[in-house]
């Protein structure tokens, strides 16, 4: 329930419960404890944390951030504090501070042996930090190991998720990145080798060149766009993946508003990530929470008949490559 509102946001995913669907995305909201000024993060449905890596990573070099119209583009390079950091410095304050939310660790390697090694550490710590799920990203558009080049190529994938399954009984969702011209085949692969449900989108490839020097203005070059001009690309790749695989699929890209939300509860997400729109305002999730509790309260609905409810109602006239989707 949210707000003197009567609905009733729970939702099952990936065996887990969360309090409600609405989760912030990692990358965009620390480790969960950067917040705890700002609002109270219990009320989230879940916390996915920045990308852990097994040792801390300094990431790329700056700028790192460029507004653009639309959005902005990021090249962090995966910069994070490392997973046993992560451990002793962070998460004694999530498990003191986080439940009923839950929280999702966010993870990465260098390699199928680092990915699984860093999995390992998270399952063997699970009790302990509190971790109800695991976020495999294998889609950063930033970084030459451990981001796109494993999301984009299917053999890579199936290696990471073989290595990472075989050591981990945790709920495994996988990243998957929009950089690629079909998001499907990656979703049925995450299906086929077991994991438990998939994220999408991380973000796109861009960049901007500053007029002044005549360069890329990102340290890096490139970018990975996130931001309203996402959404509707988010939406597209839920709609069509949740018509290809069973596991579940948390929407990501482009959220701000409940109504952005709602889109991608119709079209079969079961739980959604705030990301960049936190930077702008560091209360949207809470927001989106709120939005989706008026919504079904005004149309007397249930979370569960509002999710996928757009591919029960595809309109007659759709053309025909649009109801090809
Ligand atoms: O550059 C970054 O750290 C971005 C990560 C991501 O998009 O997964």
């Amino acid at each position: 329930m949210s707000g003197g509102s009567a609905a009733n946001l729970a939702v099952e995913l990936a065996g887990v419960r969360f309090q409600n669907p609405v989760w912030v995305a990692s990358g965009t909201f620390g480790y969960g404890d950067d917040f705890q000024t700002i609002f109270d993060v219990s009320r989230l449905g879940a916390v996915v944390t920045k990308t852990l890596f097994l040792g801390p990573r300094d990431g790329n070099p700056p700028p790192r951030i460029a507004e653009v119209g639309g959005g902005m583009l990021n090249s962090i390079g995966l910069a994070n504090i490392g997973w046993e950091a992560f451990r002793e410095r962070k998460a004694p304050w999530l498990r003191q501070h986080l439940p009923p939310a839950q929280l999702v660790v966010n993870v990465a390697g260098n390699t199928a042996e680092e990915y699984r090694e860093v999995a390992l550490r998270v399952d063997a710590a699970r009790a302990e930090v509190g971790a109800a799920a695991l976020e495999l990203n294998i889609s950063c558009p930033n970084v030459n190991e451990g981001g796109t080049n494993i999301g984009c190529d299917l053999r890579l994938t199936r290696e990471v998720l073989r290595e990472v399954r075989a050591v981990t009984s945790l709920p495994l969702l996988v990243k998957l990145s929009p950089n690629n011209a079909d998001l499907v085949p990656f979703a049925r692969l995450a299906e086929e080798e077991g994991a438990d449900g998939v994220s999408l989108i991380n973000t796109l490839y861009g960049m901007t060149v500053d007029l002044h020097s005549r360069r890329p203005f990102l340290g890096h070059g490139s970018g990975g766009l996130s931001g309203p001009s996402l959404l509707p690309v988010g939406v597209f790749w839920t709609y069509k993946v949740h018509q290809a695989v069973r596991i579940p699929i948390v929407g990501i890209g482009g959220i701000a508003r409940a109504e952005d939300a709602l889109q991608y509860l119709m079209a079969g997400a079961r739980a959604v990530q705030v990301g960049t729109a936190s930077f702008l305002n560091p209360f949207a999730s809470l927001e989106v929470i709120d939005g989706i509790a008026r919504f079904l309260d005004r149309h007397r609905m249930d979370l569960e008949e509002l999710i996928g409810v757009a591919h029960e109602r595809r309109p007659q006239n759709v053309p025909a490559a649009a109801a090809a989707v």
